[in-house]
């Protein structure tokens, strides 16, 4: 049976395995999918012994990410711009390195209606996940997208970076240019202590969207921010997680699965 495996550290709380199993049910895809714990310091030895002795593809989590794209031989250009792998691909003995976070998070962002062309983006946070997001925001021809960053350095940097892609521009939390926005995505990793990041609540209003990359049983504290000063719609990350997941699967099998009944199963798995 063909190999797969996550790996991460921590891994034990990973939905991923949930997720795969029932894409390869879906598909009729014979496959087998586990989390792996790496050792922080040994996470390069752990992906190689497992492509040693067959592995055919992996995702990799939190903290590898960075350490996963140094380890492929060839990568796309999602991954190279945001020096990150999620996906690893084993073809013709030589790893493939892919990120399709950020293209998850547009496939789910389409998913829900939302239309991204000529829209105006404030995303939140300038680290690892709102890296990954930029290409593939702007590829969907954005009219202007806007990084707002507790470190303000690290926003000027991410959109000098991103910036011969469209029009990108960065700030502080509190400097946030008030411009009518479309689409507030929270790609900041506050609400894991349950905080917002600090941006005015005169920034929303009735029409805009608000999207927390994260997702849990309970709501947001962004969502529940966003929600709490009259924002229209707020999305949470659990179709991002599938979305990513699914885009992975279709580039190891082939086959794209039908992500509609996953998110289902995975809202009534999480409640
Ligand atoms: P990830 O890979 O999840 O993006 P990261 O690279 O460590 O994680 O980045 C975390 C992001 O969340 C950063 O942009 C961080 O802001 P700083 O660059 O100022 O550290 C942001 N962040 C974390 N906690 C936050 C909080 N309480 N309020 C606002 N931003 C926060």
């Amino acid at each position: 049976m063909d190999k797969y495996a996550l790996f991460g550290h921590p891994v034990a709380h990973s939905k991923s395995p949930y997720i795969h199993k029932l894409f390869a049910e879906q598909t009729n895809q014979s496959l087998q999918y586990d989390a792996i714990l790496s050792p922080l310091d040994a996470f390069s030895e752990t992906v190689q012994t497992f492509f040693a002795h067959g592995g055919k593809g992996a995702n990799v989590t939190l903290p590898f990410k960075e350490q996963a794209f140094g380890l492929v031989d060839e990568c796309s250009s999602s991954a190279e711009m945001a020096g990150a792998v999620n996906t690893l691909i084993m073809k013709d003995n030589r790893l493939l390195g892919e990120n399709t976070d950020g293209s998850g998070l547009v496939t789910d962002l389409i998913f829900n209606g939302i239309e991204l062309k000529n829209s105006r983006v404030l995303v939140l946070g300038a680290g690892g996940a709102a890296k990954g997001a930029l290409l593939p925001l702007l590829k969907k021809e954005t009219a202007l997208i806007h990084v707002a960053n507790r470190t303000e350095k690290k926003a000027l940097d991410l959109a000098r970076q991103f910036s011969a892609y469209g029009q990108v521009s960065a700030s502080g939390l509190v400097d946030v240019p008030h411009e009518p926005y479309d689409l507030i995505i929270n790609a900041s990793s506050a609400s894991l202590a349950g905080e917002v990041p600090s941006i005015d609540s005169r920034l929303l209003n009735n029409r805009i969207v608000c999207y927390d990359m994260l997702y849990g049983r309970e709501e947001t504290a962004f969502n529940r921010w966003a929600k709490e000063h009259g924002s229209a719609r707020q999305l949470d990350g659990l179709g991002m997680l599938v979305e990513q997941a699914a885009l992975s699967f279709s580039l190891w099998r082939g086959v794209m699965p039908d992500t509609t009944r996953v998110r289902q199963a995975l809202r009534d798995y999480l409640a």
